[in-house]
């Protein structure tokens, strides 16, 4: 067996092997949830990386070698070196995640390579998610977890693991696309007071609706005592939280990030946490994931959670199924339905 055929999944076997050989093939760099995987085997021979870790380096690089199609993770980087492995047949990079920072799309442009993510279907998880995070956080959930665990836990008690309120107190929303929109949502209920920054400003009557108010990032920084990051990772919002914003935010205030990791200065972060210059920070996402900052461990006032924004079985389902139907279109020469940098009409 040839070192790609040793790594390589086809599915489903029997019948369908017999007829293969036609078939456009495409890499699939880890195991992904049935629905989507089912799908794209039906018209393509499947390369796939089937170990639950991300594919090494070395791996991918051989694997995508002559694939018309790539369905790929947020964790793997798909760069020039992988499309020029890939060779002239490559057609589309379907990316299972709405952040798409992994894949080089100016590149991908350059090569006519089109390029699909998975919008909306997880919006309502990853919201959920965040105010998990910020509730855990803010009520000290996990640091209460850890003190039932390990028996040191001896009856209520008046001072015991005292957190913050919600009512009243004002959450800052950082990126209002439609994750922010929906945490937005979810912070009426709580009777929370909402500000937000976006590079664009919504519309009046959707401001009014969500009862959301625009003010300029750095006065968002200063007035939240809650500063949730829903942005993009781009070359703009690379270390947008760094050590000077942390400086303006509250004494008493809580950093949530469930965007990308590299948007926060992680160790810029650990520091404040460390001198308790704010109250508190829930992370998702790392800015060098899945190593964490050196000291982030160590401390008590910070939740850490491994990249679940989107992890709920019906949400991760769909998501598998919007990424194949990406990549078989752009396999059949169509744009894909969820394409992030769709071909210019002509005419
Ligand atoms: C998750 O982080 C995603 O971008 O889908």
């Amino acid at each position: 067996m040839s070192e790609v055929d040793q790594q390589t999944c086809v599915r489903p076997q029997g019948e369908f092997q017999k007829s293969v050989s036609g078939l456009p093939e495409v890499l699939v760099t880890r195991r992904i949830p049935e629905a989507g995987l089912e799908l794209v085997a039906e018209q393509c021979r499947v390369r796939r990386w089937d170990e639950d870790r991300p594919i090494p380096r070395d791996r991918l690089l051989k694997l995508c070698e002559g694939v018309e199609g790539i369905l790929c993770l947020l964790t793997d980087r798909i760069d020039r070196e992988v499309m020029v492995r890939a060779g002239p047949k490559l057609k589309v990079i379907s990316v299972m995640a709405v952040g798409y920072d992994n894949v080089d799309l100016a590149e991908a442009g350059r090569r006519g390579i089109v390029v699909g993510n998975t919008p909306g279907v997880l919006t309502e998880a990853t919201a959920d998610l965040t105010w998990a995070l910020i509730l855990a956080v803010s009520r000290k959930i996990v640091e209460g977890d850890r003190i039932m665990r390990s028996g040191r836990f001896s009856g209520w008690a008046p001072m015991l693991l005292l957190g913050a309120d919600f009512a009243g107190r004002t959450l800052g929303i950082v990126g209002m696309g439609r994750i922010g929109k929906a945490v937005a949502k979810r912070a009426l209920g709580f009777g929370m007071h909402v500000i937000y920054f976006d590079p664009q400003r919504l519309e009046p009557a959707l401001e009014q609706e969500l009862h959301a108010q625009y003010v300029p990032l750095h006065e968002l920084i200063a007035k939240a005592d809650f500063v949730c990051l829903h942005c993009p990772l781009t070359e703009q919002t690379h270390h947008l939280i760094g050590e000077r914003e942390l400086s303006m935010m509250k004494p008493g205030a809580y950093l949530v990030n469930v965007s990308r990791g590299p948007v926060v200065d992680e160790q810029a972060l650990t520091t404040a946490l460390r001198q308790g210059r704010i109250a508190g920070a829930a992370l998702d996402v790392y800015e060098h994931e899945p190593l964490l900052a050196p000291g982030l461990v160590e401390l008590n006032n910070v939740v850490l959670a491994p990249h679940l924004g989107s992890a709920s079985i019906e949400t991760r389902n769909k998501m598998a199924v919007m990424a194949a139907r990406n990549l078989l279109a752009g396999i059949s020469g169509r744009v894909p339905p969820y394409c992030v940098n769709p071909p210019a009409r002509k005419g």
